[in-house]
């Protein structure tokens, strides 16, 4: 059981076009529209992996009833805190060549009421998921997602996961920003970033390894369990107490790599729920970023393409530093 936590998400459009020319009307050939936002493109994910879970975070106004509306017909359970302020939504316009330039709208703002009442609804939802047996002691996770769209929301992250570790309930954070740096403070779970969102949370640059177990051990100092930092098509490095390792995607032809990270949160968190080690489900975290990248739509990724891309993700263990 699998709660995700969005606090900004997207109405995300997509506009087919031949090629994009500043200052003319463009007639698209095709329209798609997807809910987006970092938690939920988790959700999806693991909708897409069998594993049981549900959105939440924010929506308000037409646009986020329509993006309610998309997750249920993908089937992905969700219960969201109303906001008076309308969901944000995005444009992309997608070039014959596969260019793509997105705008988004402003975030919205977000009340402290509005926000306190996201923090007990995830209260109620991590009080109401199932003890887990003896042998499966990381069968519940919360998965924190993305930014925090105004200044009262900075803080949801932070008590949720305060929330879980009181409760037992295992926790993801992979943000930025604000709700990132307080949210760091609580001790997550699993801590995944990219590359430039930790070189620009920890005033550092992360050019070889030693530089990524250095980053990595960062993070396990704070108690963080599981650390995750990803660089796109090179190498991502993960580490546990005392074991770092290197993860070698597999090399594809990349289409779209938005949301790969998230696909890779969704594979580690299923490969957590299969009760695998850790390498393992790094590997199959790994093959979910690549397979979502293999493709335009975001975080709908096969299971038969995850498995064959797996086997062509190494994962190295490094020497300790
Ligand atoms: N072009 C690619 N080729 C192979 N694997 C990729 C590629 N892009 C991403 N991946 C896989 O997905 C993982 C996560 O990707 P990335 O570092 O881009 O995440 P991210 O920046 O957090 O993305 P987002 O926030 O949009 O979800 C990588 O560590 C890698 O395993
Ligand atoms: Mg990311």
């Amino acid at each position: 059981m699998v709660t995700t936590i969005t606090l900004n998400p997207l109405l995300d459009k997509t506009l087919y076009i031949d090629s994009l020319q500043r200052g003319s009307i463009h007639r698209a050939s095709k329209s798609e529209i997807a809910a987006g936002g970092k938690g939920n493109n988790v959700a999806c994910q693991l909708t897409w992996f069998g594993i049981s879970t549900t959105a939440t975070g924010f929506i308000g106004g037409e646009t986020g009833a329509i993006l309610a509306r998309i997750l249920s017909e993908e089937k992905i359970a969700h219960d969201f805190v109303q906001t008076k302020s309308p969901t944000r939504e995005g444009i992309t316009y997608r070039e014959a060549d596969g260019t793509a330039t997105s705008f988004f709208d402003p975030p919205p703002e977000i009340s402290p009421d509005e926000a306190n009442r996201l923090v007990e609804r995830c209260r109620q939802f991590i009080a109401r998921s199932p003890q887990p047996k003896a042998d499966e002691l990381i069968a519940r996770w919360i998965v924190c997602a993305g930014s925090s769209p105004s200044p009262s929301s900075d803080d949801v992250f932070s008590r949720i996961i305060v929330s879980a570790n009181h409760l037992g309930v295992c926790s993801v954070l992979d943000s930025y920003g604000r709700a990132f740096l307080s949210a760091l403070e609580t001790v997550p779970t699993l801590v995944k970033v990219n590359r430039k969102e930790f070189e620009e949370a920890f005033g550092v640059t992360l050019n070889d390894d030693l530089d990524f177990q250095k980053g990595l051990q960062m993070l396990l100092d704070r108690g963080i369990q599981y650390t995750v930092i990803t660089n796109g098509a090179h190498a991502a490095y993960a580490a546990i107490k005392e074991h770092f390792w290197k993860i070698l995607p597999p090399e594809i032809h990349a289409v779209n790599p938005v949301g790969s990270g998230d696909a890779m949160t969704a594979g580690i968190l299923y490969g957590f729920l299969q009760g695998w080690k850790f390498e393992r489900c790094l590997a199959w975290g790994a093959a979910a970023g690549a397979a979502n990248a293999q493709e335009w739509a975001v975080a709908k990724a096969s299971m038969e393409e995850v498995q064959r891309l797996s086997e062509r993700v190494l994962v190295k263990r490094l020497k300790k530093m």
